[in-house]
């Protein structure tokens, strides 16, 4: 559990806003992080070469083995429906001290930690989502459906391999579109978190996107957006928060921080950054 105050210090010089010209590349509002996997060197933010080794059959294929950083356990639960869960076992029932592992910050400056471990529920699309959370998350999306929505969970976890892959492919394409090198970078990282800062890797994260044969992404968004904090989930990226969280708007990516945490964050307007803060200056 990384310590809240260090965050908070951290979270102090947190106030950056990108801002890039040049490629004249439109930034892409698009819901698709994922597009085609490529297997590329490592990508640090001083790499100045994304190369294009083409390894495709060995990245499109999740393995929780090899992740390098966190330790994972799979609990493998049958489900009947897409991201549907039969359990009425909801063990998310929050207290003082059980709330902290919901309240993890990850982000630039915040790298997930070294011996972070997740145990993951598969979802019934292939997706996984840290066990945890999937009751609520279940809870949610049962509620949206009873309101006639189509939606379903486009990404949850990812391993630092499968975001190694989303970045180097967002950066390839901004690219081809004629940016240089550093700017695609700073392009992609305004969508894409640099691996090993993804909330995506915690598995407390999704990104919820509408089946649009049914539902427009709107309708979906702006459920979401009044609803999720009742489930424990907040829109962890919004519009008016960009210059803190150094990731731009996307109203498909929710982020688990338990009901009284999504409840406050609502109700005062916070970002996750914003919170924290709050609660040590309220503790
Ligand atoms: N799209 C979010 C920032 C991620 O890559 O984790
Ligand atoms: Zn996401």
């Amino acid at each position: 559990m990384i310590n809240r105050k260090k965050q908070v210090v951290f979270l102090m010089v947190a106030t950056f806003i990108l801002s890039f010209s040049g490629c004249g590349f439109n930034s892409d509002t698009s819901n698709n992080e994922e597009t085609t996997i490529e297997m590329a060197e490592e990508f640090t933010e001083e790499s100045t070469e994304a190369t294009t080794e083409n390894t495709t059959e060995e990245t499109t294929e999740k393995t929780t083995e090899e992740i390098t950083e966190a330790t994972t356990e799979e609990v493998t639960e049958e489900v009947t429906e897409e991201n549907t869960v039969d359990s009425t076992e909801d063990n998310t029932e929050e207290t003082e001290e059980d709330d902290k592992w919901c309240l993890i910050l990850v982000n630039q400056y915040n790298p997930v930690p070294d011996d972070y471990e997740i145990k993951l529920t598969d979802l019934s699309n292939g997706k996984q989502v840290d066990s945890r959370i999937y009751p609520k998350l279940q809870a949610m999306f049962d509620d949206a459906r009873s309101y006639g929505m189509d939606l379903f969970v486009r990404e949850g976890y990812r391993t630092r391999e499968d975001q190694q892959s989303i970045m180097d492919s967002r950066v390839e394409a901004y690219e081809a579109e004629g940016c240089t090198e550093d700017e695609a970078i700073a392009y992609a990282k305004q969508y894409v978190a640099v691996p090993g800062t993804s909330e995506h890797e915690l598995g407390i994260s999704v990104d919820i996107n509408a089946n649009n044969d049914v539902s427009d992404d709107d309708t979906v968004y702006n459920w979401l957006d009044e609803n999720a904090y009742k489930y424990g989930f907040i829109k962890r990226y919004p519009e008016n928060k960009i210059d803190i969280t150094g990731i731009n708007n996307e109203p498909w990516h929710y982020r688990y921080v338990g009901e009284k945490a999504a409840q406050e964050m609502k109700e005062l307007d916070l970002c996750l950054e914003e919170y924290l803060v709050y609660l040590s200056e309220n503790e």
